[in-house]
């Protein structure tokens, strides 16, 4: 069979924020499949890129003082840190900010206008005046039209589930400014994806057998629904970071227009570099027009009209190959809960690594959570453990460590051919290959390890069975010994096959001790000769490590109050001690714990009474991120709500969450007080210097 030429990317995550667990989850499970097919001899080249453009972008670099270049060059530096941390083997990594990307969007606009898929439509929006920018759904908020219910966003009601347009918000604010959006027309470009050409393409397109099951069903209910499929809106007006339309001066593709296209920059990036010469002589354009090509995206299940219905159309009408398929996943919770960025909750997967954390453990735990549908897995630290520590160490490893054992001692590192050893026939090694190779390429990756650990258990019971301790205590059985532990081992070298694509780095120990050179898929049956002394090949996982994963992060300490915030934030400085800190009690605190406080600039875009409390305040606070944050602070007695609209304070931003009768309190603010109840009662809030940011560190 001719090897299969693939072009493979994941999900290009947005370049506003570092990397979290959700994204390791994708890279791992592409990676694998990826890894897998490079093993059977296939092509693959395998990109991703930094999705750079947008409103949110642009306007954490702006809090931040920066240029949406410079937050964005910011963020691609700490990138392959991580992504060589966890061994994912990207060929290429470029950025949707790029010349290659201005020039493909640029043309397969042009193309689709020349296909008449292009509309222009004037359409009316809310603009914040004092931005100066229309404003997207996100950065509105109000009162629900429905029940009420304040700080409720564009587009739903928290409190009652109402589903409305922002235009029906009630007393609608800018949570950019605070001001009170206004409405404005202005002209936007569409394209045209109700033209029956799109949606007759699209109906066959997600119908025709590729998708998964529950992805074409969504797919068919958008493109059959009773609305149908909607023209979609691809400008946005000036400010904004993106790519100009051309001939459209001040208007910019949306980010979700040049993001997916970005799969091409960055591809056509390594071609053009020389990156892929090594396994073709064909140029970029040659490549992805080659019908021999197959090509696949890895993604999560929270973009996938974008990936099913704007994507394959775009690159169908614009004269382009289309996707031979979108692999989704589901998402990861951390002991059932959703991950929240602002709340912590999630694992990090730089502070994984930092602590000395194996990364293959995760690879190997995640694989073996995930199957080829599109649900959610939960990663749950009792469960890790025992996976990695039964499993990889007490399967898979244990092999090759009781058996080297013996043939070091014993026999100099020689094997004997075990080719038609009853114990190895009844292992069937061909059949469990061809069962897990099957189930790696349907990315069925916990039950490809599930019957790599049912083979490692029958190697384990083979050579209990044989009870070698005995053998090796008999001069006359020696041969046995020999025998018994070369199937073993010959079972070992076959399971480093198998569980190379998930465990690369472990697998490059095993190939060492096996004296194997690299392995490949079809080298699995192959039986190894002789080994090398037997060297330590993973450790077991340590709880008090995974505890220490899960710590709070920096700052939770303290405890959230509704007290007056200075008082409160004094008892966040007395922390266990750290080697070189001071004993307990002394009140000093070493930099390093100073450090954990995240104390930023803040500014108080809002601020309002609490029905139901006479101490708080609803604050709403912009600090530097994509969105503001909701804090409850106990300063009612000293301040008016509109004595605070527009300051800028200092916040502590790395607090733990807390939750209030009132809402979610997302941090606190700083503010004077006497500790001391004879001196007089009072509450001052913290005053910056003008010129400071908010998102601004304070140190
Ligand atoms: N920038 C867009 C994608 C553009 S692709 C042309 C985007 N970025 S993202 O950073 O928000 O997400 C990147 C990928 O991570 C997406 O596939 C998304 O589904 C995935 N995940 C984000 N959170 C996740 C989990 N909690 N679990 C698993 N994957 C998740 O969307
Ligand atoms: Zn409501």
């Amino acid at each position: 069979m001719a090897p299969r030429r693939l072009f493979v990317t994941t999900a290009l995550p947005y370049a506003n924020g570092s990397f979290h667990i959700g994204h390791f989850m994708e890279y791992i499970q592409a990676d694998i499949w990826v890894r897998f097919q490079r093993m059977q001899g296939h092509e693959v080249h395998f990109v991703c890129a930094d999705d750079a453009h947008g409103a949110p972008i642009m306007l954490k670099a702006e809090s931040e003082g920066l240029t949406p270049e410079g937050l964005v060059a910011r963020i691609a530096a700490e990138r392959p840190r991580y992504l060589n941390g966890f061994h994912i083997s990207f060929d290429h990594w470029h950025s949707t900010h790029s010349p290659e990307n201005t020039e493909l969007s640029q043309s397969i606009y042009r193309a689709l206008k020349a296909e008449g898929l292009i509309d222009t439509r004037v359409i009316e929006q809310f603009f914040d005046p004092v931005k100066g920018m229309f404003l997207p759904d996100r950065y509105i908020k109000g009162e629900c039209p429905k029940c009420g219910a304040k700080d409720q966003y564009g587009d739903a009601c928290e409190a009652c589930g109402a589903v409305y347009s922002p235009t029906e918000l009630r007393n609608p604010y800018s949570t950019l400014s605070g001001a009170t959006p206004v409405l404005r027309s202005s002209e936007h470009f569409f394209f045209r994806l109700s033209d029956p050409r799109c949606v007759d393409f699209l109906r066959e397109w997600t119908q025709s057998g590729r998708l998964q099951p529950e992805v074409a069903n969504k797919a068919r209910e958008w493109v059959e629904g009773e609305q149908g499929l909607g023209d979609w809106d691809i400008s946005r007006d000036e400010p904004y970071f993106g790519i100009p339309i051309p001939d459209a001066p001040g208007k910019y593709f949306y980010v979700w227009l040049d993001a997916p296209i970005g799969y091409l920059a960055s591809l056509k990036h390594h071609f053009d570099t020389g990156g892929a010469a090594h396994l073709t002589s064909q140029s970029f354009d040659q490549f992805v027009a080659d019908p021999g090509v197959e090509q696949f995206h890895f993604i999560g299940k929270d973009i996938i009209y974008f990936h099913t219905l704007f994507w394959p159309a775009m690159l169908k009408f614009s004269g382009r190959k289309v996707p031979d398929n979108i692999y989704v996943h589901g998402f990861i919770t951390v002991s059932g809960d959703k991950m929240s960025k602002s709340r912590g909750t999630g694992i990090s997967p730089l502070r994984y690594l930092d602590i000395g954390m194996n990364p293959e453990w995760l690879r190997y735990y995640i694989a073996a959570k995930l199957n080829p549908h599109v649900e959610d897995i939960d990663f749950n630290p009792d469960d890790f453990i025992a996976r990695v520590n039964s499993d990889l160490v007490g399967k898979y490893v244990n092999i090759a460590s009781r058996a080297s054992n013996f043939i070091s001692r014993l026999f100099e590192g020689e094997l004997v051919d075990v080719t038609r050893q009853p114990t190895w026939l009844a292992l069937d090694a061909a059949a469990a290959s061809a069962d897990i190779a099957h189930c790696y390429e349907t990315r069925d990756f916990g039950r490809a390890l599930r019957h790599a650990m049912e083979f490692a258990d029958r190697v384990n019971q083979a050579f209990d069975a044989a009870k070698p301790w005995e053998l090796a205590k008999d001069p006359a059985r020696r041969d046995d010994l020999q025998a018994i532990c070369s199937v073993c081992l010959a079972g070992f070298h076959a399971l480093t096959v198998w569980l190379k694509p998930v465990l690369p780095a472990l697998a490059e120990k095993a190939e060492a001790f096996l004296g194997s050179g690299p392995l490949n898929w079809q080298d699995a049956l192959r039986l190894p000769a002789r080994v090398a002394r037997y060297e330590h090949l993973m450790t077991r996982v340590d709880p008090k490590l995974l505890e220490s994963l899960f710590e709070p992060a920096a700052g939770t300490a303290v405890a959230a109050t509704d007290a007056p915030p200075a008082k409160a934030a004094k008892t966040g400085a007395s922390k266990p001690a750290a080697p070189e800190a001071p004993p307990a009690g002394s009140g000093v605190v070493s930099i390093d714990d100073f450090n954990r406080l995240d104390l930023r600039i803040a500014r108080i875009a809002n601020a309002e009474l609490v029905a139901g409390s006479d101490k708080l305040l609803r604050l709403t606070l912009e600090c530097g991120e994509d969105r503001p944050r909701t804090v409850f602070s106990g300063i009612r007695s000293a301040y008016a709500p509109e004595q605070l609209i527009g300051r800028h304070t200092v916040m502590i931003a790395n607090l733990a969450a807390r939750k209030m009768k009132f809402g979610v309190s997302e941090g606190m603010v700083l503010s004077a007080s006497w500790d001391d109840p004879t001196r007089p009662e009072g509450i001052y809030l913290l005053e910056v210097d003008t010129g400071a940011q908010p998102g601004m560190k304070v140190r």
